[in-house]
Formats: structure tokens, C-alpha cells, sequence
């Protein structure tokens, strides 16, 4: 299965899924890392796997349809079967997620449907939650919306801030994605009528 990446930034993400291909656990090729930002940390770590990199800067295109359109492009010349967001921070339009409907994923770091959109981690603690987390999901018309594939539960402990909370849900995430990943690509996971199926059940 041919795999394109879109990335904003470090791309700890993506250097999970590149160890979970390179280890054969996931049989999948990551074919192009694409960044809306030229100093993204993860197009290093791209590079250094061998995988080609592109940057798509949005702010050189005067809508977000251009931007998108000029994206699209760009991922569809690789030709994926799936398309990974990993900490790609830029909302899609409905035209862009419609055309890959069922064959995009995205990783949020809550418990959706819990706090959609940003500052997950600090909202998880202002509101005192005891338990908090990453959501794999299909990417659907409703930001941070889609159906769920894969959850993980992380404990809120006792002197967390939004650093430390985040950084024991991300160990988790590195877990969870190329786990979601691997499932598509052996054709066990897929959507349908926005809902998501594992091995033909419902998640
Ligand atoms: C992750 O926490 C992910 O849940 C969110 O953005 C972050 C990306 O981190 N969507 P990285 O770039 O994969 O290190």
C-alpha cells in the first residue's frame, strides 16, 4: 500500500509509522512526506529514512481551496491508497475530504468526541478529568468528527501540566497509529456510510 504523510512539525508520529514500515509491521510504503511548513522537523526525519519531501506553503496560495487544490495535486501524483495525517495543522476543505473519502486518517490527542480543535491538554485539565488521551480516526466533513478506529486511555496524574500530559498521551499515539495504519493496509479496516468496520464489525 502506498502511504503519503502530510505534516506541520516534528513529526513524532511519523517517525513511528517509518519504524513500523522499516520493521515490516506495518506493509506499507511511506512514498512522500509532504509539510505545509519548509522547517518542520519531520521532513529530516523523512529524509533520513529515504522518503522523498515536498512542501506545499500555504500562505503562498490567497484561499484555503487553492491551497487545497495545489495539495491535492501533490499527494495524488504519488498515487496513495491511504492518506496520513500526522499533526498536519491546517483545516480541509469539504472538497479535499470528500475526495479521500475512507482513505484518510487523522490522529487528535483527546478522547473525541471530547474537545475537538486545539489545547486539548490544558482544557483535559481544567476541566479535572482524571483520564485523557488519542483518538485514531477516519477523516470525515466534520473537523475532528470522523468515526473512531482506536482509542487510548492515559491517566491525569497528580502535578501534570499540558508538557507532561502531552507528552505521556504521544508515547501512546506512537502505539495506536501505526497500529490503525497497519489494519488498513492489510484491508481489515475500512468506512462505510461514515462509519468505521474492523475485520466487518463495527468499532
Ligand atoms: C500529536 O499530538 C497529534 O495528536 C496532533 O499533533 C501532534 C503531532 O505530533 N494531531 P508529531 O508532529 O507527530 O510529533
Amino acid at each position: 500500500r502506498r502511504i503519503v504523510v502530510l505534516i506541520s512539525g516534528s513529526g513524532s508520529n511519523l517517525q513511528a509509522l517509518l519504524d513500523a514500515v522499516s520493521a515490516d509491521t506495518v506493509h506499507g510504503e511511506v512514498v512522500s512526506v509532504i509539510s505545509n511548513k519548509g522547517d518542520a522537523y519531520g521532513l529530516e526525519r523523512a529524509a533520513k529514512a529515504g522518503v522523498p519531501t515536498t512542501v506545499v506553503d500555504h500562505r503562498q496560495f490567497e484561499t484555503r481551496t487553492d491551497f487545497d487544490q495545489a495539495l491535492m495535486a501533490e499527494i495524488d501524483h504519488h498515487a496513495p491508497d491511504l492518506v496520513v495525517l500526522a499533526g498536519f495543522m491546517r483545516i480541509l476543505t469539504v472538497e479535499f475530504v470528500r475526495h479521500y473519502q475512507g482513505r484518510m486518517l487523522n490522529i487528535h490527542p483527546s478522547l473525541l468526541p471530547k474537545y475537538q480543535g486545539l489545547n486539548t491538554h490544558q482544557r483535559a485539565l481544567e476541566a479535572g478529568d482524571s483520564a485523557h488521551g488519542a483518538t485514531v480516526h477516519f477523516v470525515t466533513e466534520e473537523l475532528d468528527g470522523g468515526p473512531n478506529i482506536i482509542q487510548t486511555v492515559v491517566p491525569v496524574l497528580p502535578g501534570d501540566d499540558p508538557k507532561r500530559l502531552a507528552d505521556r498521551v504521544q508515547l501512546q499515539e506512537h502505539l495506536i497509529y501505526p497500529q490503525a495504519v497497519r489494519w488498513f493496509c492489510e484491508s481489515r479496516l475500512v468506512m462505510r456510510d461514515e462509519r468505521a468496520y474492523l475485520d466487518d464489525a463495527e468499532l
